[in-house]
């Protein structure tokens, strides 16, 4: 696949069969996620790997929030999932002096992280979600995370159970989003 076909490919899945995803597999997207690269290399994530049924219905659990909203309808049939944890980011002295804030990039490093594993999963056949909403509290109780460690996102894993080829991506056209030189 060309990367011009991996971007039309790669599309949020929101419908999995029941076929399981190998640890291999799922090594191969967390590695995925080790090799993306981070402001000062401060590598702040940690990935927290979900296939285990006892461990998933806790997970599905925490995908729920407040008064019953959820992002993922479909979080059941699931097969597994990767945490995305924030971590401190050790950055350089100079960072810290200009922004005050160690974790400045924290977020985007770990939005990459993700993306790079869609992609790798996407190469092996397998479909993904990332999933923004989470109850935080539900999961440092499940998963022991430490409190104060934000679950950025959780990436849902599985093969897809879509039929359909990829939807036409909606988008903003590239006039709104692009310029030359100047604002
Ligand atoms: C940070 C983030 C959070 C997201 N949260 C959810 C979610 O909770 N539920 C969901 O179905 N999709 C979620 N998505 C997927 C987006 O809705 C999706 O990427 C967007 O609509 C574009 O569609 P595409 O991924 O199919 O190209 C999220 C995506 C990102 C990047």
């Amino acid at each position: 696949m060309t990367f011009k076909e991996m971007l039309e490919n790669r599309e949020s899945c929101r419908a999995y069969s029941d076929r399981p995803v190998s640890r291999d597999d799922l090594m191969k997207l967390v590695e995925a996620g080790r090799l993306t690269p981070s402001g000062c290399n401060a590598q702040p994530w940690k990935f927290i790997v979900v296939d285990d049924p006892e461990a998933k219905k806790h997970l599905c659990d925490a995908l729920v929030v407040k008064d019953g909203a959820t992002g993922a309808p479909f979080r059941e049939q699931v097969p597994a999932y990767i945490i995305l944890v924030e971590q401190p980011a050790k950055v350089k002295p100079m960072v810290l002096d200009h922004y005050g804030d160690s974790q400045r990039f924290a977020q985007g490093d770990i939005g990459m992280a993700a993306l790079n594993m869609c992609y790798q999963a996407l190469e092996l056949g397998l479909s993904t979600c990332i999933l923004g909403m989470n109850d935080q509290q539900k999961m440092e109780q499940y998963f022991g995370i430490p409190h104060g460690s934000e679950v950025r996102c959780i990436l849902a894993v599985g093969y897809s159970a879509k039929t359909e080829p990829p939807r036409k991506k909606i988008r903003k056209p590239l006039e709104e989003v692009c310029s030359f030189n100047h604002w």
